[in-house]
């Protein structure tokens, strides 16, 4: 008997004060320049974890660090510009002017990891 197991890895979705903006497919580099292409505007200036202009405080989720950040961060905070989202992340920013997407049909968490026989 042989069995296939299959697993979803859907794409997080980056959220805005609880307002889902896009989903990250891996389309953009960083999650700096995601929220750019959606138009939504992060102060930045070195773009590569040095200054911390582009702190963002991150209200849940989390982030994964493409390159080592230099800038000084608290627990609740990354920075956009060196960094993708490792899960759905919600981050304290104004959604104001971004187009917003639905939410995917997801399967049941259950149902994430299947086993056809
Ligand atoms: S822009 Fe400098 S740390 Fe992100």
């Amino acid at each position: 008997m042989s069995s296939l197991t299959l697993t979803c890895n859907k794409a997080p979705i980056v959220s805005l004060n609880g307002q889902p903006v896009l989903l990250f497919n891996g389309q953009q580099h960083t999650l700096l320049q995601a929220l750019e292409v959606k138009k939504i505007k992060v102060f930045s200036e070195c773009r590569s974890g040095y200054c911390g202009a582009c702190k963002t405080r991150v209200i849940s989720g989390s982030v994964r660090y493409l390159t080592e950040p230099l800038a000084v961060l608290g627990e609740d905070e990354c920075l956009p510009c060196c960094c993708v989202p490792s899960k759905d992340l919600d981050l304290d920013l104004s959604a104001k002017g971004a187009d917003l997407v639905n939410r995917p049909v997801s399967l049941h968490p259950q149902a994430e990891h299947l086993l056809i026989d």
